[in-house]
């Protein structure tokens, strides 16, 4: 398996629930590493540029409305299959669809609410890093 590297963001709910900590254990007891991490808030134009893909989903007012409410914390994460073992660990979009144990069945409210979100594909996750983070960013391998 390679080693790769994809998008985490944990979601405004879940900083002003302050889980910040747990969700990351989460990823580190499944031997991720964190490459690169930043607080920041989301304003509408850029929440809009993220989400695009979903412009015309009858969700995409609420998802907006949600991703600009306070702030996030968005982090690359490194490691074997990193990709699929994050989403692995996030569990479905719908809470209520997911496999206990995950994060979204654990922790989030509702598919909106949904605590955090993960790229689901290699070239997504290499658009959505580069939308976050400058490759002098990132930190060097973990040796
Ligand atoms: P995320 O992984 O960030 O990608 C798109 C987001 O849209 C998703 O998580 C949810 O927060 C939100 N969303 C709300 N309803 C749906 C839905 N029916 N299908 C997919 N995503 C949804």
């Amino acid at each position: 398996m390679a080693v790769e590297r994809t998008l985490s963001i944990i979601k405004p709910g879940a900083v002003r629930r302050n889980i910040i900590g747990q969700i990351i254990s989460r990823f580190e007891s499944s031997g991720l590493r964190i490459a690169a991490a930043r607080m920041l808030r989301l304003d509408e134009e850029q929440a809009a540029r993220f989400y695009e893909v979903h412009r015309e989903r009858p969700f995409y007012p609420e998802l907006i409305a949600y991703m600009t409410e306070g702030p996030i914390l968005v982090m690359v994460l490194e490691g074997e299959d990193a990709i699929a073992k994050n989403r692995a660990i996030m569990g479905s979009t719908d809470p209520k669809k997911a496999t206990p144990g995950t994060i979204r069945f654990d922790l989030a409210k509702n598919t909106t609410r949904n605590t955090v979100h993960g790229s689901d594909a290699p070239e997504t996750a290499a658009t959505e890093i580069a939308f976050f983070f400058e490759t002098s960013d990132l930190c060097p391998r973990h040796g």
